[in-house]
């Protein structure tokens, strides 16, 4: 294992909130990953923030009748805010449009353009005469050339992925005005991604043919043997990031040129704040850089982003880029526009302290190899099937017993019969077997091995019966409760990545030493005898049907 990870999450868009899309692509696997190597003990800086450049941006304020500045202010807090309490646990959160992004984006462009990584290129352009501006990325819509969906914008088809240029498209229409746009010409700056089409390849499909999954290969692959071509890395617009070079006066920056660099610059701000080094998190060949995605950024992070770092020089290459699919919801994409979605702030008002629930849901059901389906129904089987009949059953079972047979206090065991010996090897390989699949980014793998786990514990308990051998057979009882306070407590320790706040309650519930490591699973026995235990209460509850019916009700039109 690497000495130190930078872990990075996609910056949203703080042009709305956060729905459950973006959770199960994103955050919640870039949260499970980057917890499991702080209990591994490992060095991890986990950065995400806001990307408040582009017209995604000036459209929504447009719309609204606001600034820019209104927009992303409201989301950012929004956004931040709705993280923290469903706990993501960013070390930092920064914003694009703060000063020490502006100046590390703009001394990445300025390097660049003086070292001669740029080509300028005067084309024409489509431009909207009605609201004198020219029409790149959302400003322009049309039919996408690729697969025919006609609310193609001009950056990229929401319908196939496509990555597009605005004169890609069919029939284009100003998203301002709805007219159809002129053209114009107008100058701008082109990052020539052939320049690094041999090094790419080289990179990702022959050092990564084994390790990155097979939907990030295939996109990489694809635009590789279609020919890369130089990009624009400049727009006309106001709201962004200055030019900082002669003839760039009322230009910007485009927003996919400055937003990764915003990993970069949170990481400043984070080592500022906490006194360390940025550096090394970007530049030390030690450091494992992992980036968290959705499929519709891989273009970004596997080739361009990439670009940018080679021609810097000095930056290390991403270890990996474990993009997902998308989610639908009850059988249809999800959509901000129009509003399909289940949005992160309103879930938690409306689910207090049903953090984990959603993050399991999310986590058991993960668009990891194709896209998935998100439905109330599901959400309510598997928390009423397998989080409150099979973990909080098993672990409610095993403290309520405790408490009735010792007062809390854990007995000492005698000898052992083959289910416990099974029991506890099974507990001993738990870790070993989430860690390796976490490892390889197969989160939906490890949390149904975490369940594997209270799904023996439960069965341990229902097949030894204590409760009918308790005035007989006490001294076997007692083997038993041993037995199953160990499972209980390496619950508590491998399903903190998957339920942290669970495994917290757990833990305090048990006493748990607050020094016991994911590698103590494995090696001791967790809770000694004579331990006093602390009360018991319940860690899951039944959702009923009427709670789902409100949720379903919701989404209709
Ligand atoms: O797709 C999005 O929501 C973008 N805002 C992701 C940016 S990721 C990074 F590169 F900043
Ligand atoms: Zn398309």
């Amino acid at each position: 294992m690497s000495k130190r990870y930078t872990l990075t999450a996609a910056l949203p868009y703080t042009n709305g909130p956060i729905h459950i899309g973006h959770l199960a692509g994103v955050y919640v696997p870039a949260d499970i990953y980057a917890r499991y190597l702080r209990l591994r003990g490992k060095e991890v800086l986990f950065i995400c923030g806001s990307d408040e450049h582009g017209v995604a941006i000036s459209m929504k304020a447009k719309k609204e009748g606001i600034t820019p500045k209104e927009v992303i202010d409201t989301y950012h807090h929004l956004i931040k805010d709705s993280f923290d309490a469903f706990g993501i646990s960013f070390d930092y959160y920064g914003r694009t449009s703060s000063d020490i992004h502006r100046e590390t984006a703009q001394s990445f462009f300025k390097k660049l353009h003086d070292t001669d990584c740029f080509e300028t290129q005067t084309t024409n352009q489509l431009y909207d005469a009605k609201e004198d501006q020219f029409l790149a990325d959302r400003y322009v819509v049309g039919t996408c050339p690729k697969c025919n969906y006609d609310e193609a914008y001009g950056d990229q088809c929401e319908a196939c992925g496509s990555s597009l240029n605005a004169t890609d498209l069919i029939e284009p229409k100003s998203a301002l005005s709805g007219e159809t746009p002129s053209m114009k010409e107008t100058t701008h700056w082109y990052l020539p991604l052939n320049r690094y089409e041999t090094f790419l390849r080289t990179w990702i499909l022959e050092g990564h043919k084994d390790d990155w999954k097979t939907n990030v290969l295939g996109q990489v692959k694809s635009w590789l043997d279609d020919g890369l071509k130089p990009r624009a890395v400049t727009r006309d617009l106001s709201w962004g990031i200055p030019v900082p070079v002669p003839g760039g006066e009322n230009k910007v920056l485009y927003v996919w040129f400055d937003a990764p660099i915003g990993y970069i610059s949170a990481t400043k701000e984070w080592a500022t704040k906490t006194g360390n080094d940025w550096k090394p998190y970007w530049q030390d060949t030690d450091t494992e850089l992992v980036h968290f995605i959705g499929k519709d950024n891989i273009v970004f992070h596997c080739i361009i982003f990439p670009a940018i770092l080679k021609a810097m020089g000095d930056y290390i290459m991403p270890k990996n880029v474990p993009a997902n699919e998308f989610l639908n919801l009850e059988g249809q994409k999800l959509s901000t526009s129009k509003n399909w979605a289940v949005w992160l702030h309103e879930y938690l008002e409306e689910f207090p302290n049903k953090q984990d629930v959603l993050r399991y849901v999310l986590t058991a059901n993960a668009p990891e190899t194709k896209d998935n389906d998100f439905t109330w129904a599901d959400f309510q089987t598997r928390n009423n099937s397998e989080l409150v009949a099979i973990f909080g059953n098993f672990v409610n079972r095993v403290m309520v017993l405790m408490y009735k047979y010792y007062d809390s206090v854990v007995p000492e065991p005698n000898s052992y019969t083959k289910a416990d010996k099974d029991a506890l090897q099974a507990l001993s390989e738990s870790p070993t077997r989430i860690a390796d699949l976490l490892e390889e980014y197969k989160f939906r793998a490890a949390s149904q091995e975490m369940m594997q786990l209270a799904r023996i514990g439960n069965k341990y308990l229902a097949d030894e019966e204590p409760w009918k051998l308790i005035k007989t057979n006490p001294e076997r009882v007692a083997t038993i409760m041993y037995t199953a306070i160990q499972l209980v407590a390496g619950l508590a320790i491998v399903s903190e990545p998957f339920l942290p706040h669970t495994a917290e309650k757990l833990q305090s519930m048990l006493k748990l030493n607050p020094n016991t490591g994911w590698e103590d699973v494995n090696k001791v026995s967790l809770i000694p005898t004579n331990h006093n235990l602390g009360e018991a209460s319940l860690l899951f509850e039944k959702i009923e049907d009427g709670i789902i019916e409100i949720q379903q009700a919701k989404l209709m039109p």
